[in-house]
């Protein structure tokens, strides 16, 4: 980690790097290097075997602030399957965390144990915050409503296989997108594929966060923002449903006011295309009907056996990256400005360097992502 700058009127600028390549964000890597992933994702696909030592010796730290089944345990039978042994934990109530442990010690601990380390924690920059005192390379398994990299890996590497192309895609995603990290990483990644166009469907109140639109915006990605499944599905190359994220709301109130608004059902389907494929992070709660599985358009189940591929062929990937580094935070750390996101892991973690890019007027966090207005 190096720290360098200088005071200007404009704050301190800064310069965070891990000493590892930590997988944050996807956007961080070059397309090259996604395609690469997904390359030998599919080619272990094909033949798992052949992999059963590539990582014989190594051991990952899986830590687990919060609720999986799909991503923690398609991490660890992964590392199994490629010969490596897995350490960690799925209820920080059962480690150092209760005893009021902060996350840079923790990190700092068990990635000083580990080879390579998986993180899930229910607040949005945390991946970001923990690869800066971490020993090994990070890997982000969800922070917060933020970002969801590895499931966006499953969901090109389930693209690449059964539509046979990332590019040229008209792509529906449904339900939660304010809250939903799945979303948010998924159309940051298409967003960067030629010809692809999207459509939004949520209710005004789970619309995407501006920050992606605005990135969509910037690639020249056509957009629009829907309220049904019904004006949508006849156009789409793929749906993506996603659950109403309950977690995240303020209060029960709220989001039963959400809730039940979405369900994707055989009507609805007998009004999409013969190729439209049906994707979801999973778990499902009532957005998909259970008669729906049986339509050879829903991949869900096939899609979640990908990310166990694709997470097979980023291990290998990772740890085979040696003496590299990450740029963390680049931005400027202004005095007295916290980032007005109550769930950014620099309100909770406050020793952290609160770095912001941009300008006066619209700065940003560098952790969440999220606009802070300024106050003097
Ligand atoms: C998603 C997640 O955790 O963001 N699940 C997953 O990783 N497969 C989606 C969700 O929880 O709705």
């Amino acid at each position: 980690m190096v720290y360098q700058g200088h005071n200007a009127l404009k704050g301190l600028i800064i310069m965070v790097y891990s000493n590892f390549i930590d997988l944050i964000d996807l956007n961080d890597r070059p397309v090259s290097w996604w395609k690469k992933v997904i390359e030998l994702g599919a080619e272990i696909a094909g033949h798992p075997e052949e992999y059963s030592d590539a990582c014989k010796g190594k051991i990952m730290a899986t830590l687990f602030y919060e609720p999986s089944t799909r991503t923690q345990m398609s991490f660890q039978t992964a590392m199994l399957r490629l010969g490596g042994t897995i350490i960690g934990f799925d209820n920080p109530a059962t480690s150092s965390v209760a005893k009021g442990e902060n996350l840079k010690d923790t990190t700092k601990i068990v990635s000083g144990y580990a080879d390579i380390m998986v993180m899930r924690h229910p607040s949005e920059g945390s991946a970001k915050a923990a690869a800066i005192s971490a020993e090994c390379p990070i890997i982000n398994a969800g922070d917060g409503r933020h970002l969801h990299p590895t499931q966006t890996l499953t969901d090109l590497l389930t693209l690449y296989k059964e539509k046979g192309r990332l590019d040229d895609l008209t792509i529906g995603i449904c339900g939660d997108l304010r809250n939903g990290r799945t979303a948010h990483s998924l159309c940051k990644a298409l967003a960067e594929f030629r010809g692809n166009s999207f459509v939004l469907i949520s209710t005004p109140t789970l619309r995407i966060p501006a920050y992606i639109t605005d990135i969509l915006s910037a690639r020249g990605c056509p957009y629009k923002e829907v309220n049904t499944i019904e004006e949508a599905i006849g156009s789409l190359d793929m749906l993506y449903m996603t659950r109403i994220q309950r977690e995240r709301f303020e209060s029960e109130e709220e989001y039963a006011a959400q809730k039940d608004i979405y369900c994707l059902d055989r009507r609805k389907m007998a009004m999409a295309g013969r190729d439209m494929i049906v994707l979801h992070p999973l778990p499902r709660v009532d957005e998909i009907a259970m008669d729906v599985d049986e339509d050879k358009r829903a991949l869900y189940f096939k899609q979640a056996k990908y990310g166990m591929y694709v997470r097979m062929a980023l291990i290998i990937t990772m740890l085979s990256e040696k003496d590299n580094k990450t740029l963390l935070l680049s931005g400027r750390v202004h005095n007295g400005v916290k980032c007005t996101n109550p769930r950014c892991i620099t309100n909770s973690e406050h020793y952290l360097p609160k770095s912001f890019r941009g300008t006066r007027d619209t700065l940003e966090c560098e952790y969440c992502d999220e606009r802070v207005m300024l106050e003097f």
